[in-house]
């Protein structure tokens, strides 16, 4: 009679598959090229306010999410969903939901000193770009996992790779020659309720996406120069 420890193969830990890296060699002086192009074009990318009604195809916004999600996870979890509204019911029940918060935020509930650091922006609690941009991708994070058993199990730099594939979801989305505002009302446990998303998605922000519209302005910002943000230790 075998005893479970006899077969060894039970407690072996399942070798990991690995297949060929896709990857196509870059020359130094393209590489060059391409890091300065990358630069050159997102640079130009600005949080815009003032949408234009134009519509956006749904197929672009189905690719921006897929190159949001191509971004790495902790243990690979893809601990994200991007719920993606043109309903025009929809984004009219999310404005008046945001709305309703953030004039509590600007009347009674922001410090002065956020207030003070709003103010180059210009913003206050009227937000019609929720239902003028054409879609509202609204971003969820799953800090934990629900399997088919009920089982939850918990999902690892949830923030970071979220925050990572938004970061992804922006590039592409200004590639493309759109607009977008990374919106974070707060509270955002409504987008919960209206989106009708199961308990372990978290909403993380609203992006309004689309055209800017004709007489777009947005605040005259500084980025920080690359010798603020950046330290070579060279050797
Ligand atoms: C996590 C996060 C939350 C933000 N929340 C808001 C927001 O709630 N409302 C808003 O108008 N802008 C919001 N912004 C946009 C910032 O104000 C904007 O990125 C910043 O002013 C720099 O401008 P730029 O994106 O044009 O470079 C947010 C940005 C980030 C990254």
């Amino acid at each position: 009679m075998t005893t479970p420890d006899a077969d060894t193969s039970l407690n072996q830990p399942q070798q990991p598959v690995l297949v060929p890296l896709r990857y196509t060699p870059v020359e130094p002086q393209e590489c060059l090229a391409r890091a300065r192009r990358a630069y050159e074009q997102l640079e130009q990318r600005r949080s815009v306010r003032h949408f234009s009604d134009r519509p956006v195809p749904r197929e672009v916004i189905e690719y921006l999410i897929r190159t949001a999600t191509t971004a790495p996870s902790g243990a690979h979890k893809q601990p994200w969903t991007f719920v993606a509204v043109s309903d025009p019911a929809l984004k009219t029940e999310i404005r008046q939901a945001a709305e309703a918060e953030e004039r509590k935020n600007y009347e009674q509930r922001l410090t002065p000193e956020w207030l003070d650091a709003l103010q180059p922006l210009g913003v206050d609690w009227h937000k019609p770009f929720l239902e003028i941009a054409p879609w509202l991708v609204v971003v969820f994070k799953q800090t934990v996992e629900l399997l088919g058993s009920g089982e939850r199990r918990k999902n690892y730099y949830v923030s970071e790779s979220v925050g990572i594939a938004v970061g992804l979801f922006l590039a592409a989305m200004h590639q493309a020659g759109l607009v977008a505002l990374t919106y974070t009302p707060s509270p955002m446990k409504f987008l919960s309720e209206i989106l009708k998303r199961p308990p372990n998605d978290k909403p993380v922000m609203i992006i309004p996406v689309g055209y800017p519209a004709g007489d777009c302005r947005v605040p005259d910002l500084q980025r920080k120069r690359l010798e603020e943000v950046a330290v070579f230790l060279e050797g």
